[in-house]
């Protein structure tokens, strides 16, 4: 399996995903400024991923203190917290890593510092892995609501690459294909950034998962004369009543399955959902810089000068859900009760 991050001898080995599928470049490094660069120039992105690259990333900003004072190790940590919850402001997992870090120093009654890495060191290692068998249950929850014979589509990336498992979306997609069902998927190439095309057709290829490459703006024509029959994506923050935001486009092809009659399901594990937001409304959508459009292919594809909106992520209202998949099960509506009964376990 891809694996997107390891934590090795104090440092964080990291694929660097903007060189994908054309070179599959290592990055090693020691230096929490490099993580958080990595988050905000989407070296390392997925919700999941970035969850547990905040870990790691905080565990980098502590080591030099080491040998220092209780209070200078504290102050350490909470410049490092600071630093990376200013990285990327819609995945509810970056937050809900860094504030179980947070917990994991203050909770011990230990004031020894060595002591404290540790326990902060071996919290970043447990959230990464709770993440791939977070992944394990999604794809054995989700796989089944996927009929033999299924044509599913997909948008963004969420496999390997975005978690440290086999993925939400995609680890379904995969989990359905590990038990023998015949499907084929269709791919969003996912402008502006083109997660679907280079990264998720590198990973379908990888699983040996039969695919084919669309342009966003094909999918209701391709829902429509090539069967269709399911949609599947991630998310990045889910609300407490099921609103989901993920990746920009998303919408489109909720409204688009809504139009054709077929389901729309979300994979994500409840380190995605946002309990304190009571609908999607107040979920933070970020904007990325007007360059990611204008020069989308290394080359000027629009005026130098033309006026530009581009926000990462929209937010699929519940209405149009037909169910959220996290690791605990299958969740459908009413998703106040669904969602808080599930974390509430
Ligand atoms: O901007 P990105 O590439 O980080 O956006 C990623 C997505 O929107 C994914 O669909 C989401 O994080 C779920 S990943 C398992």
């Amino acid at each position: 399996m891809i694996q997107s991050i390891a934590w090795k001898n104090k440092k964080v080995r990291f694929l660097d995903q903007t060189k994908l599928p054309a070179e599959e470049k290592y990055v090693e490094t020691s230096d929490i400024e490099d993580i958080a660069r990595a988050i905000i120039t989407l070296q390392l992105r997925g919700a999941p991923l970035i969850g547990i690259a905040a870990g790691y990333g905080l565990v980098l900003g502590i080591f030099p203190f080491l040998h220092a004072s209780y209070d200078e190790f504290i102050t350490a940590f909470d410049r490092s917290y600071a630093r990376l919850s200013q990285t990327r402001p819609t995945a509810k997992n970056l937050f809900w890593a860094l504030e179980r870090m947070r917990k994991c120093s203050r909770l011990t009654a230990t004031k020894d510092v060595p002591t404290l890495f540790e326990n902060l060191e071996n919290e970043a290692i447990a959230i990464h892995r709770e993440d791939a068998i977070m992944c394990e249950a999604m794809g054995k929850f989700g796989q089944e609501l996927i009929p033999d014979n299924s044509t599913i589509l997909t948008h963004c990336n969420t496999g390997a690459l975005a978690t440290g498992g086999i993925g939400t979306a995609l680890g379904v997609i995969a989990s359905a294909h590990k038990a023998g069902k015949k499907i084929h998927v269709y791919v969003d190439e996912t402008r502006p950034l083109l997660q679907g095309a280079r990264l998720t057709m590198w990973e379908l290829e990888k699983l040996g998962i039969s695919s084919t490459l669309i342009t966003d703006n094909s999918a209701a024509w391709t829902i429509k004369s090539k069967n269709v029959t399911m949609v599947i994506t991630g998310a990045d923050r889910i609300a407490a009543n099921g609103d989901s935001a993920n990746k920009i486009g998303t919408l489109n092809i909720a409204i688009l399955a809504k139009e054709f009659g077929i389901p729309f399901y979300i994979a994500a594990p409840t380190s995605t959902i946002d309990l304190d937001l009571a609908t999607g409304d107040s979920i933070p959508i970020e904007e990325r810089g007007r360059n990611e459009v204008v020069n989308g292919f290394g080359s000027h594809i629009a005026p130098a000068t033309a006026d530009v909106f581009s926000p990462a992520f929209d937010v699929t209202p519940n209405k149009l859900i037909t169910a959220i998949i996290t690791e605990r099960g299958v969740h459908t509506a009413p998703y106040e009760q669904t969602l808080t009964m599930h974390l509430d376990k």
